[in-house]
């Protein structure tokens, strides 16, 4: 992949996961050797816990686990799943329509981008990011868009592949995974090996935990924190909107 920017970035996203939507739940699966679902479930306690009567949004939702995941949820009521690949979004509502969820709790698949949210200010008591935030053209307008749409008292929750250091064994064999077995795998699977490509030169790219905490602070976040899970290849970043 070439240095992308702006339009061009969001194109480039937004075609690879038309592309490739039919086959992302399996190889999402294979990838992580089925650790995503117990990732989500991580994140959406996070993202719930002791609210009431929740209005939630997840953005990037692509197939929509973790918007189904929230919705899963007795103190949540309504969840809004937001992407701008409309073939991610209609295997997400083709598994909902599947999916036992209370009647009473309401959850609506919307396309959009996460760098122009369609909703006022002080809307979500929580929004949440699953593997979607590195995508993004302008991370840290991104994250003060996410920042404007939460209540006072809302909470980010972001879940997202993150940077290692290779100076472990255990790091340099992963990295080799990414790098090497995933875009076969992605090849094999998807037909799509530069879709599979870009995962690891995405990650590459991304800021590390500590710099994503501080972006979040940086956009008036408080509380901001951030558990590693996964052999530290994935990590779960919070923060609160306080005021
Ligand atoms: C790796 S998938 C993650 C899907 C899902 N959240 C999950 O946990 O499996 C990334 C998703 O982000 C979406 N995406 C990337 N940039 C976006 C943007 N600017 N606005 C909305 N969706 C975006 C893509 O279309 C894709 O569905």
């Amino acid at each position: 992949m070439t240095s992308l920017n702006g339009d061009n970035k969001a194109r480039y996203v937004s075609d690879m996961f038309d592309r490739i939507s039919s086959r992302y739940d399996l190889l999402n699966t294979l990838m992580s050797f089925g650790m995503h679902h117990f990732w989500r479930k991580k994140a959406t306690s996070i993202a719930t816990n002791g609210l009431t009567n929740a209005e939630v949004l997840d953005i990037a939702t692509g197939t929509g686990d973790f918007a189904i995941e929230l919705a899963s949820k007795p103190n949540v009521d309504k969840v809004v799943g937001l992407d701008f690949s409309i073939n991610m979004l209609r295997i997400a509502k083709q598994k909902s329509d599947r999916f036992p969820y209370p009647r009473r709790r309401e959850l609506y698949w919307l396309q959009g981008d996460a760098l122009a949210l369609p909703f006022p200010s002080n809307t979500f008591a929580s929004v949440t990011v699953g593997f979607g935030l590195r995508n993004f053209a302008d991370i840290d307008y991104a994250l003060s868009e996410m920042e404007r749409i939460l209540i006072p008292g809302g909470r980010l929750v972001i879940l997202e592949i993150t940077p290692m250091n290779s100076r472990f064994p255990i790091n340099k064999l992963i990295k080799l995974y990414m790098n090497k077995v995933i875009p076969i795998m992605g090849k094999l699977i998807a037909r799509d090996i530069e879709g599979y490509t870009y995962l690891p030169e995405s990650v590459e790219g991304f800021l590390n935990a500590d710099e994503l905490a501080s972006a979040m602070k940086h956009v008036n976040l408080d509380n901001v924190n951030f558990r590693k899970l996964g052999f530290g290849t994935v990590a779960i970043h919070y923060g609160e909107k306080t005021k």
